[in-house]
């Protein structure tokens, strides 16, 4: 028996509620894995009225009997990790057997961060926006074939790699003349955390991985960020540093993609955008400001506030297109409860012509074509059945579902893992 692994991907600009759906879909599966990314993610659960914030592991940790894997394609700081699975243990649950880590992934270092910061200060008002947790930097290091892994750990040389690597990013700090820093404090923690970390199960997962699929257990893979945020595909260079679309399962994980099965895409009803870039429909006006207001729009990791629009079509279908979508997910719904119309972005007008296609910039200076949609003025967070949502969130559904040409399984109506129409 052969199983598949499905996976779920942001179709945005990440924070669609990914934290939300993996842990609700986790009940079905015995492995979450996350395959690429790192402690930029957010991803927020709420269990028993309390609120959960996971960067680094994978979403299906509140599961009892589902491992949870972190691949080769994540970069990791150890301290960071060290701290969630603190708040994790806190509740009363061991999670030692519970979660497995890459030998392949590698390690942000203290100077990662560092660097991070300091190219953006350096960049000034045409900054990416970074969560500045040394993700660029890492994976760059990744690519120049210069990083540090977890498996080195295990060798007798680590600690003289991690000299060297971080002489390596001193040099490259000294290039930045008027950025101060203190290494040191980091470093302690840091030093600590790596050794912290060995208790769990540090191995090659794609031997893990396969095995499982050869002996038809189910996995889903968790994505972080959003599509529009990938390395290749986004809106370069306001991205980040990884593939965020179904192609990274393949690589993030050491899956075949003849094993890739269903791939569930999340978007909000609406979007949003942390950091800078081009976000075509975003609104600078009081409804801009409802949205965030309503849908409590600040960053999961960073707390900065979000940008807020309409949903762009445009985008959406791209997004579905590029990673080949089989579900889709709304999320959020209820945030537009109280609206009289929503509006829809259906094409760009880019240099005075029209457009259906996401453009290779991600849409810098495009002006988004609406078309307008009447609201359904009612509140559904308390409706569980989707015979009985309302008649105009119903049209809403099926007008997403006809542009895209792919069926929204599951429909999110508030934060708490109850609160989800499955159709
Ligand atoms: P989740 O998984 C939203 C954004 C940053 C910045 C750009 C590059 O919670 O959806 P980076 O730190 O990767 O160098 O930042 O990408 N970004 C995210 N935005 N959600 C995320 O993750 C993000 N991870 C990175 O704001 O614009
Ligand atoms: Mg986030």
């Amino acid at each position: 028996m052969m199983n598949k692994t499905d996976v779920v991907l942001g179709l945005q600009w990440g924070d669609e509620g990914k934290g939300k759906v993996v842990d609700c879909l986790a009940a079905d599966y015995k492995v979450v894995a996350r395959f690429q990314g790192g402690p930029n993610a957010g991803h927020s659960i709420s269990i028993h009225d309390e609120m959960h914030v996971l960067h680094t592991v994978p979403s299906g940790i509140f599961r009892e009997g589902v491992k949870n894997i972190i691949g080769n394609g994540v970069v990791v700081d150890p301290v960071i990790l060290c701290e969630e699975i603190a708040g994790i243990e806190a509740t009363g649950t061991d999670i030692t057997d519970r979660l497995v880590i890459s030998s392949r992934a590698h390690l942000i270092l203290p100077t990662h961060r560092l660097l991070d910061a300091a190219s953006e200060a350096a960049k000034g008002a045409s900054k990416i926006g970074s969560t500045l947790k040394g993700i660029g930097p890492a994976y760059m290091d990744k690519t120049g074939r210069n990083g540090l892994r977890f498996g080195d750990l295990l060798t007798g040389s680590f600690q003289e790699k991690y000299e060297a690597l971080k002489a390596k990013h001193l040099g490259l700090l000294a290039q930045y003349p008027g950025f101060e820093y203190n290494v040191e404090e980091y470093e302690k923690k840091w030093l600590d955390a790596v050794q912290q970390l060995k208790r769990f199960e540090i191995t090659d997962t794609e031997f893990l991985v396969n095995d499982y699929l050869q002996q038809g257990v189910p996995i889903l893979a968790e994505g972080a960020q959003g599509s529009l945020l990938d390395i290749d595909f986004g809106s370069y260079p306001f991205v980040t540093s990884s593939n965020t679309m179904a192609a990274g399962v393949c690589t993030g994980l050491g899956i075949a993609p003849t094993r890739v099965g269903r791939v569930y895409g999340i978007f909000k009803a609406y979007c949003t955008r942390v950091g800078s870039g081009p976000f075509p429909t975003e609104l600078f006006d009081e409804t801009g400001e409802r949205l965030r207001r309503i849908g409590h729009e600040f960053g999961a990791t960073t707390g900065r506030p979000r940008r807020c629009g309409w949903l762009d079509l445009v985008a959406l279908k791209y997004a579905v297109m590029m990673s080949g979508v089989t579900d889709l997910i709304m999320m959020k719904s209820d945030v537009l409860d109280d609206f009289d119309t929503i509006k829809v972005a259906t094409s760009y007008i880019i240099d005075g012509r029209e457009t259906v296609t996401y453009p290779y910039d991600g849409g810098g200076g495009a002006q988004p074509v609406y078309k307008e949609i009447p609201g359904w003025k009612q509140d559904l967070t308390a409706i569980r059945d989707y015979d009985a949502l309302p008649q105009a969130f119903k049209d809403y559904v099926s007008y997403i579902e006809r542009e895209t040409g792919c069926r929204i399984h599951i429909i999110s109506i508030g934060p708490d893992r109850d609160a989800i129409i499955t159709r």
